[in-house]
Parts: structure tokens; C-alpha cells; sequence
């Protein structure tokens, strides 16, 4: 029998799902804790998944029960069960629009026949990719970003991703000149620059970008002739006392920028928690992109059912307003709690205003100042404390050591378990123990010899516990 050959596309590993943020999954799924059934299984902290409010929507689907059944809505099964119109139902979308603009505090106007739906921001960033660039064409997106992107902006569209660098120095905010080099990085290549995609609130960072930094962005792109996206799918979960500012607030109220040049990418997986459901939008002024936008979407319709039930939970003003309140409320307790409870024990963190997740610094940690220090780190964080965390190599970190740890995704008593291994990793007998574990002989001399702080603590009592006399090694040079 031949052999018969697949798509190069297909098979090219342009998708990036090789990286640690995908093993770590697959890592909990084979253990998966459960306080009472695997008490000592592995937590899962590398989700950014919204449990928070689930309780909330849980108890409106109780009242409203009669909705799943079609009796609380103004449509019939056989409406929904036949083929629905491409642009979504108009009163959907109404609902959708609506929410958008009251996540954004009403300081922006979002039209209904501006939406384009899509199942979830992952069509959304891959399609409004697929408008905007051909293969080979750039689209510029700053570090950090969120590993998905790696799959959905160029697996199947041959589009590339150039790296904006950003490091901790500013809290990892983009800068002009990082934007000037990564632009000029592609012209050298000979590679034609489309557009820059920014994340706003950011994964992994849970900052928001500030209006200073966004009119730069505008400014920059501008002067390019290149579109802005901005993939705001965290939008809700902002709970610092200073507002969200979308990019369209920006461009609506000012007539330097092009409309049409700028475009959000939205969704109801984070802020609404309803990853399942596969809701998500693309927002543009631009008519050329929203009729390909349409017509790539029938690849990823939202379900007709999916939509009438969102319609009825969108429209209940009244419910949106106390969910939103409530989500951000606990969402800034569990960022407190949680960066306390590193803070206690030496561990520091951004300081987020959005998110369901932290950035956590753990440079300190590292037996070597390199990635595969950081590696060797993710490992011992997974294997032998029981968490699975998102190594900042998966976000495409200029620096090693940054890991995204989420809580948004359990409850509080699952959040304080997870702390109270890390407490108990931090004691110095526990560390000892991990430090031995974690470093062959060469590294453990190694990283006596250059690490600073707890790491070199560690790294000296496992070259003790080992039977080795660091001070008799070369120091090696530490790689980026
Ligand atoms: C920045 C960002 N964009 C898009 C997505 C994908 O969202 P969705 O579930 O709506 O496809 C995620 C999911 O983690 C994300 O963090």
C-alpha cells in the first residue's frame, strides 16, 4: 500500500501546542486533585478559566428555567433548529453589544451591525488574522503574550509573529523603541508588517494597558499604515479603582485615528465564565472586514440555542450589573490573598488589576538563570509540589523565572491548599529536599557558585547533602 501524505500545513508544528503550557495539562489530567477523592493529585493552576461568579449564573438558569424549554423566550425549537441567518440573531447580538459597552463603562458606543460572531476569541483572532494578512506577512504582538496565539494567528493562515520585547524593568509595558525594533527586525527579513495585536487586559500579566501606552500604539501604527487588534477578552475582570480603558474609547473620541484601521476581538469565556459555550465577536468599523469576517465565520457559528439562552441572561440588566460587581469584588480578594500568601514567604508578584491569574516572579528560584533553569523549576513545581503553572518560556518571556499561576479557576479553600504547598516548598527543610532532588551534581555546584538567594541557599545544602565543595567549581556563564 502507498504511503498517503497529509498537508504540510497540517503537519508543521507552527501550531505551538508542544510548549509546557500544554503538557502541563496533560500532566493534571492523568492526576487531577480532588480534596476528597486525591488529596495529594496535582492542582490545576494553568487555566485562566473564570469559576468565580458560576454560582451566580447558576442560580439565574434555577429562576429561569424555563428558558432551556423555549417558554421564557420569544422563539419556537423550530426557529432554532433551522438554519440561522449568518450574521447571528439580530437579537443576540443587540444583547451582545449592549454587554460590551457596559463592560467598558459605557464610554464607548458598540453597533450590533459592527459584530461579526464567531465560536469564541480564538476563531476571532484567527479570522480577523486571515483578513488582514497574507502568508509570509507579520502581524507584531509584545511579550509576554498568550501561547494560544501561536496557534490561532499562524497555524493555519502562514501568517507570522514578530516578538515585541518587553521586560520587567516597566513591568513588561510596551515601549516605543521596543515597538520600532521588532518593526524594523521584520523589514530586515524583508517581511511586510500588517498589523500589531495587542492583549488589553494582558495574559499573562493581569495588567491593563494605560491610555498613555494605547495612544502611542495608535500613534505608532499610524505612522505605519498598519491595523491595531486588540483582544480585550478580559475586559470584565478589571477591579482596580481606575477604569478599563478599550482602544475604541480612544479612537471614538478622537478624529486622529482611522476607525476602520482598529479592531477588537472579544468574548464571553472570561469575563461571563462560559468558555463552554464558544461565544465570541469581532468588532470593527471596517465593511470590508466585517462582510470576510461573515463569511469566514460560517466556520464557527455560535449555536442558535446558545444564543437565544445568552439573549435572555444579557438582557437581565439588572443580574449583568450585580455579576460584574460581584466577579471584580472577588477577584481583587483572591489577587490579595494570593499575592499576600507568596508575599509571606519571599515570593513577589505583579501587582494586577485584572485577570484571573498572577505573574509570579520566581527568579530567585532558579538554580541556573536560564531556560533550562526555568524548566528544571517548572518540573519541581509540578512534580514534586503538585501545581501545575505556566513557565513564562510559554509566553515567550524575554526573562526566565516568570511563571503564571491562576486562581480564578477554583475555589478559595483549593486556592489556600495550593498556597500551603508553596509554604511548605519555601520552609527551608522542604527547599533542601527539592534543591537535591531537582539538580544533578553539575548543576547543584553550578548554581552554588552563581545564584543569589533562596536558589543559592538551596543549591549549597544539596551540594553539602551531595557530598560536593562548590567553591572548587568554575563559576559558569549564565546564558538568556
Ligand atoms: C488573550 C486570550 N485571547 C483569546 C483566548 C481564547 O478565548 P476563547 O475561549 O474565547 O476562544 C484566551 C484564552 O485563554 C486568551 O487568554
Amino acid at each position: 500500500m502507498g504511503f498517503c501524505s497529509l498537508s504540510n500545513l497540517a503537519m508543521a508544528d507552527r501550531h505551538g501546542e508542544d510548549s509546557p503550557y500544554f503538557a502541563g495539562w496533560k500532566a493534571y489530567d492523568l492526576n487531577p486533585y480532588d480534596l476528597l477523592y486525591n488529596p495529594s493529585g496535582i492542582i490545576q493552576m494553568g487555566l485562566a478559566e473564570n469559576q468565580v461568579g458560576t454560582d451566580l449564573l447558576e442560580e439565574w438558569l434555577e429562576k429561569h428555567s424555563d428558558i432551556p424549554t423555549w417558554k421564557g423566550t420569544l422563539t419556537s425549537f423550530k426557529q432554532t433548529a433551522l438554519y440561522q441567518d449568518y450574521h447571528g440573531l439580530a437579537n443576540f447580538r443587540k444583547a451582545l453589544a449592549n454587554f460590551m459597552a457596559e463592560v467598558r463603562g459605557r464610554r464607548v458606543m458598540i453597533d450590533p451591525d459592527m459584530i461579526v460572531l464567531t465560536a469564541g476569541a480564538t476563531a476571532g483572532n484567527e479570522i480577523l488574522t486571515f483578513c488582514i494578512a497574507d502568508p509570509g506577512e507579520a502581524l507584531l504582538v509584545p511579550t509576554p503574550y498568550y501561547p494560544g496565539f501561536d496557534r490561532d494567528l499562524r497555524w493555519r493562515t502562514g501568517v507570522d509573529i514578530i516578538p515585541v520585547k518587553c521586560y520587567s524593568y516597566n513591568n513588561f509595558e510596551v515601549t516605543l523603541p521596543a515597538l520600532e525594533k521588532a518593526y524594523q527586525e521584520g523589514l530586515s527579513k524583508k517581511q511586510s508588517i500588517k498589523a500589531i495585536l495587542i492583549t488589553n487586559p494582558s495574559n499573562p500579566l493581569g495588567l491593563t494597558i494605560s491610555p498613555q501606552t494605547l495612544t502611542m500604539i495608535l500613534d505608532f501604527a499610524a505612522e505605519k499604515s498598519i491595523h491595531v487588534i486588540s483582544d480585550e477578552v478580559y475586559a470584565g475582570t478589571v477591579f482596580s479603582p481606575q477604569p478599563f480603558t478599550s482602544i475604541l474609547q480612544i479612537v471614538q473620541s478622537s478624529n486622529k485615528y482611522d476607525p476602520e484601521t482598529v479592531h477588537v476581538v472579544y468574548s464571553l469565556s472570561k469575563d461571563l465564565g462560559l468558555p463552554g459555550f464558544r461565544i465570541g465577536a469581532i468588532y470593527s468599523s471596517n465593511p470590508r472586514i466585517i462582510t470576510a469576517s461573515r463569511r469566514m465565520s460560517s466556520f464557527s457559528l455560535v449555536s442558535s440555542q446558545t444564543q437565544v439562552l445568552l439573549k435572555c441572561l444579557l438582557s437581565d440588566s439588572g443580574f449583568i450589573a450585580e455579576y460584574l460587581a460581584t466577579i471584580k469584588e472577588r477577584l481583587k480578594r483572591r489577587h490579595g490573598e494570593f499575592k499576600m500568601g507568596l508575599k509571606e514567604v519571599g515570593i513577589d508578584s505583579l501587582e494586577g488589576n485584572a485577570g484571573l491569574f498572577s505573574w509570579v516572579d520566581l527568579r530567585n528560584l532558579l538554580v541556573c538563570d536560564n531556560w533550562d533553569g526555568e524548566m528544571k523549576l517548572w518540573r519541581v513545581i509540578l512534580e514534586e509540589i503538585g501545581l501545575n503553572v505556566s513557565p513564562g518560556c510559554s509566553f515567550h518571556c524575554e526573562e526566565p523565572g516568570w511563571f503564571r499561576v491562576c486562581y480564578g479557576n477554583m475555589s478559595e479553600d483549593e486556592m489556600n491548599v495550593a498556597l500551603g504547598r508553596i509554604k511548605a516548598f519555601m520552609s527551608a527543610g522542604r527547599a533542601k529536599e527539592i534543591a537535591v532532588l531537582s539538580m544533578g551534581k553539575t548543576d547543584a555546584l553550578a548554581a552554588a557558585e552563581g545564584s543569589s538567594g533562596v536558589a543559592a541557599a538551596a543549591a549549597a545544602a544539596a551540594c553539602t547533602s551531595l557530598g560536593l565543595d562548590a567553591g572548587d567549581l568554575q563559576p559558569e556563564p549564565l546564558a538568556h
